[in-house]
């Protein structure tokens, strides 16, 4: 039985991060923006109090997944540009000008969420050989847990209306449907909420069994 731990995301974690968001996600504009600038936020994610990140790390030391979250996106995009603005937007540059559109889009997305829970789930990603056996469920259950421990009652998070895969994740950890929005290129997308529950400390690290 292979082993692969959940547990709390490190600075040194940014990159595997950046890099499976790459490789795995499609959704929206940032994976456009490249690895160093997606390590640059989740560097950011992990040094914010109010966000968090979690890591599914094989037997080996590779990390197969991650989940980040933040109690307002809002205010984790202004922390980023103040204390990352120039650096990120330099290694970004040429990305941010060919989608500048894109990038206003989803800076304002939080503010036209109306009635929605600030908190949000950013992303969550598992890799190929690892997807289907219960990691994404993990990692989900671990950013809510950590929420409500801060004292968040709601979550929410955004998924590609298309995307059956993850439909599936949010709505088998608890989540349903809220509203369905437009945010790049008309490309719908589905928001999802669900309440978040404190139920005494969370563990900083579980095993998930692999190959159920
Ligand atoms: C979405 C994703 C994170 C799911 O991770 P995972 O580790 O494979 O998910 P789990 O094994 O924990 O499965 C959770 C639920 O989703 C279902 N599921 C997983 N992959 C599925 C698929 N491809 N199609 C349909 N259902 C699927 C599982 O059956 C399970 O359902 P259950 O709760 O009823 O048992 C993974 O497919 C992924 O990284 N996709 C690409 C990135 C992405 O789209 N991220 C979400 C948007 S940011």
């Amino acid at each position: 039985m292979t082993g692969i731990t959940v547990r709390r995301a490190l600075a040194r974690d940014a990159r595997s991060m950046a890099e499976l968001h790459a490789r795995r996600i499609d959704e929206g504009f940032l994976p456009t923006l490249g690895t160093a600038f997606l390590a640059r936020l989740y560097g950011r994610v992990v040094r914010t109090r109010t966000a968090a990140a979690f890591v599914a790390v094989d037997a080996e030391g590779t990390t197969v997944g991650f989940a980040a979250a933040c109690a307002d996106l809002g205010s984790l995009y202004r922390r980023f540009a103040v204390r990352d603005g120039a650096i990120a937007a330099l290694q970004a540059a040429p990305r941010i000008a060919r989608s500048w559109r894109r990038v206003l889009e989803t800076m304002r997305y939080p503010q036209h969420a109306d009635g929605l829970p600030p908190a949000e789930i950013l992303a969550v990603a598992v890799g190929e050989r690892a997807a289907g056996r219960g990691v994404g469920r993990a990692l989900v259950d671990a950013c809510v847990r950590d929420l409500a421990r801060s004292g968040v009652t709601g979550v929410k998070v955004t998924a590609g209306s298309h995307n059956g895969a993850a439909r599936a994740l949010y709505e088998g950890c608890g989540f349903h449907e809220a509203t369905r929005v437009h945010v790049h290129d008309g490309v719908e997308s589905s928001v999802y909420v669900r309440d978040c529950v404190a139920r005494g400390p969370a563990p900083l690290l579980h095993s998930v069994e692999l190959g159920r």
